[in-house]
């Protein structure tokens, strides 16, 4: 795994919006596996601005999410596909037709795994943007999730939902399940950008670089992939 240290935040996400455009540029049609947080949130932002001082296109670009809360329509202000739309994809010019996420109301959450497989195997992604829970878990596939699952339900860990709360009014309104990825599916990607701010992500880093490849912590499997790159700032490289 390529390690990069930088700054600070604003630094993460100058370098994390280079690589999407850079992939974008290179092929203008590419896969781009998306996720959500505040993690990626910056990043966004200047592709934004780079759509929309006409240096870059999603015209033709094809996205497909990590994560969805079992429960939540996309109208929901609190579910990953509000929080797309609202932070990428109405401000620029993808076609929402290109977008893609698992749906927390399917009426089958099983099937719609089972669909959402499906479509990634016919998606390989060129790009997969990924943020590290403080728990070491990226998607939604907490420690102890084997590393050859596909798209699944998964139960949060306590401390998933308790770090998600600061977005919600209560505590008690943070769903406690939630479709993902699997770790497979992830690992499918050519190349992989995770990206770490801040202190309370500093164990997670320490565990996904330097500890051993260990479902206890999910995104130390990146360790084994051959284009992974993860950005961290000062405060979450504090403890490599
Ligand atoms: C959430 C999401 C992940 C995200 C991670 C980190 O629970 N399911 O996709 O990468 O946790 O979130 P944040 O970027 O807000 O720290």
């Amino acid at each position: 795994m390529e390690i990069i240290i930088v700054n600070d935040y604003a630094q993460m996400s100058e370098r994390g919006a280079l690589a999407v455009s850079e992939t974008v540029k290179k092929n203008p049609r590419a896969v781009l596996g998306l996720a959500t947080g505040s993690t990626p949130i910056q990043t966004y932002r200047l592709l934004i601005e780079q759509c929309e001082r006409g240096e870059l296109s999603f015209a033709e670009v094809r996205a497909v999410n990590l994560d969805e809360y079992a429960g939540l329509a996309a109208e929901h202000e609190q579910s990953y596909a509000y929080f797309m739309r609202k932070n990428l994809f109405d401000h620029i010019d993808i076609d929402l037709k290109n977008t893609h996420i698992p749906s927390g109301t399917a009426p089958d959450l099983q099937a719609e795994c089972e669909r959402y497989t499906a479509l990634l195997a016919q998606m390989p992604r060129d790009l997969q943007i990924l943020g590290l829970g403080s728990n070491g878990h990226i998607g939604f596939n907490e420690p102890g999730t084997p590393f050859s699952g596909r798209t699944h339900v998964v139960r949060l860990a306590e401390s998933t939902v308790r770090d998600n709360s600061r977005l919600f009014d209560r505590i008690e309104d943070v769903p406690k399940m939630a479709l993902t990825m699997g770790i497979a599916d992830i690992m499918d990607a050519k190349k992989i950008l995770i990206m770490a701010s801040g202190k309370n992500k500093a164990q997670a880093v320490y565990n996904t670089v330097k500890g051993e490849v260990s479902e206890s912590c999910p995104a130390s499997v990146l360790q084994k992939h051959n284009n992974a790159v993860l950005i961290a700032d000062a405060e979450a490289a504090s403890l490599l």
